[in-house]
């Protein structure tokens, strides 16, 4: 490890810049959107390239803060990432000199714990900070610490920090988790790649992501296969060589421009998004009347002869994937404020991941929050331009939606958090049509 690094236990937040969405409702959204590639896929990708010291090459990767987070953090660690042009990334780890992942970058990113696979089963050793995340519950890690301790490391919790290290190789295992975790099947992948002997996970993870990272090391050379739809099996291999990969779209970005049709009454074209990885969301979007059209490449949605107001009540429960994802669960109930009756929604994965909620309500939904996980949503709501604050990406994204289809100005606050996760997204609303504006804390003017 270079030892002029100071070893910093805590952190000050950077300041943030506070910035506002100043949006204007009530216009239809109308022409082609490009959908950019996956930040849950691009951000394991970048993860699994520390798996070798060769160079990894990725395409459709989406210009987000998330990226240039991942992107910060390994660099602080020695290796190199470089940005040839828009959307490719290229990451060489032959040299990484400082196994520790400070709690600087986990403050920012739940996805920095998924260097703890990769880096403990290539070097045997890493120090790693309780990551944060979003503001949508508890999220502890346990499952990836115990994956670990199954494969043989040593791992104990101090001052907030993780201490993990390899005597030897990792040894293949068999890892029984007790319920689905997609992070945790990411990073118990990664480290058994380079595991000693066979690993079985079960039950893993079927999120399109997961199997994104699977096509990925197996270009580097990895043996692993999802031999039944819950259960991924790896032989492990002493080394990893560079691969290139392209990012598959992103399934929640296509989800959320789906519903963006649908509550503005307009017509879109979603370039670059295959109908494929959305499970169970368009079933919900077919039983509230929503006509949507899978193309090879690319999905038609047209609302303008439904119209917000005449959708269909639907129950809906998020569940791992095939289920309807818990990331869709905000955008699935900016689309069921505009069904004509009352639908009962369950958030199943995540605890607080309703709290939102209370915004969408601000801006006249007819929601009843009945406790953390459940909520009943009447409509159809006229929506109408209020102040409102952004606490997750996802609802952050929502609250743009059901501004979009709101009469008056709404000031969304709290910008930043969806630029974690969504590239141009303001650029993309105003090419299709939206009066949105990114604007300085303070700048807003507020007519609502
Ligand atoms: C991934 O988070 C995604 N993040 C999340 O997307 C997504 O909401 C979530 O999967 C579910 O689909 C990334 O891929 C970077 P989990 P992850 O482990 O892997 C509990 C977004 O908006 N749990 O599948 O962290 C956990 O609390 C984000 O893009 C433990 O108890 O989610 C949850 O209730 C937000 N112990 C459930 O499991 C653990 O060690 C499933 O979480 C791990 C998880």
């Amino acid at each position: 490890m270079a030892d002029a690094k100071p070893f910093q236990w805590e952190v000050t937040p950077e300041p943030i810049t506070k910035e506002v969405f100043r949006i204007e409702g009530g216009r239809p959204l109308n022409g082609t959107v490009p959908i950019s590639g996956s930040k849950n896929a691009a951000l394991k990708l970048f993860a699994a390239a520390t798996l070798t010291g060769e160079r990894c090459r990725f395409t459709n990767v989406p210009e987000i803060e998330d990226v240039r987070v991942m992107t910060e953090t390994l660099q602080d660690l020695g290796v190199v990432v470089d940005h040839p042009a828009p959307n490719v990334y290229e990451v060489a780890s032959g040299d990484v000199e400082w196994l520790f992942v400070p709690l600087e970058a986990a403050a920012k990113m739940r996805a920095s714990f998924m260097l703890l696979g990769p880096l403990l089963a290539r070097f045997g050793r890493v120090i790693i900070s309780n990551p944060g995340g979003d503001r949508i519950g508890r999220r502890p890690v346990d499952l990836h610490v115990d994956a670990m301790r199954t494969l043989g490391a040593e791992i104990s919790y101090r001052n907030g920090y993780y201490f993990a290290t390899a005597p030897g190789r990792l040894r293949g295992t068999e890892i029984r988790f007790p319920f689905v975790s997609v992070m945790g099947t990411e990073n118990a992948i990664l480290a058994a790649t380079l595991a000693d002997g066979h690993t079985v996970i079960r039950p893993a993870a079927q999120e399109p992501e997961v199997d994104d990272l699977i096509a990925f090391i197996q270009k580097m050379g990895a043996e692993v296969q999802r031999t039944y739809p819950d259960t991924i099996e790896i032989n492990g291999k002493r080394r990893l060589r560079g691969a290139d990969h392209r990012v598959i779209p992103d399934r929640i970005e296509t989800g959320t421009f789906i519903v963006a049709a649908a509550v503005t009454g307009g017509k879109l074209r979603l370039e670059g998004a295959p109908c494929d990885h959305l499970g169970r969301f368009l079933d919900v979007v077919a039983s509230t009347g929503l006509s949507v059209s899978c193309g090879k490449d690319s999905i038609d949605v047209d609302a303008t002869d439904v119209g917000p107001g005449a959708f269909r009540p639907t129950d809906v429960t998020t569940a791992p994937y095939p289920g309807l994802a818990t990331d869709l669960q905000p955008p699935t109930c900016v689309l069921l404020t505009q069904a004509n009756g009352t639908s009962r929604v369950h958030e199943a994965i995540f605890e607080d991941r309703l709290e939102w909620l209370g915004e969408l309500r601000r801006m006249g939904a007819g929601i009843t929050l009945l406790d953390d996980h459940h909520a009943t949503i009447t409509g159809p709501a006229r929506l109408r331009g209020a102040e409102v604050e952004i606490g997750d990406l996802r609802a952050g994204a929502s609250l743009i939606l059901a501004a979009l289809a709101a009469e008056g100005v709404t000031t969304i606050h709290g910008a930043h958090h969806v630029h974690r996760g969504y590239e141009n997204i303001e650029r993309k609303f105003l090419d299709l049509g939206a009066r949105i504006e990114r604007l300085a804390e303070g700048n807003d003017s507020t007519n609502s």
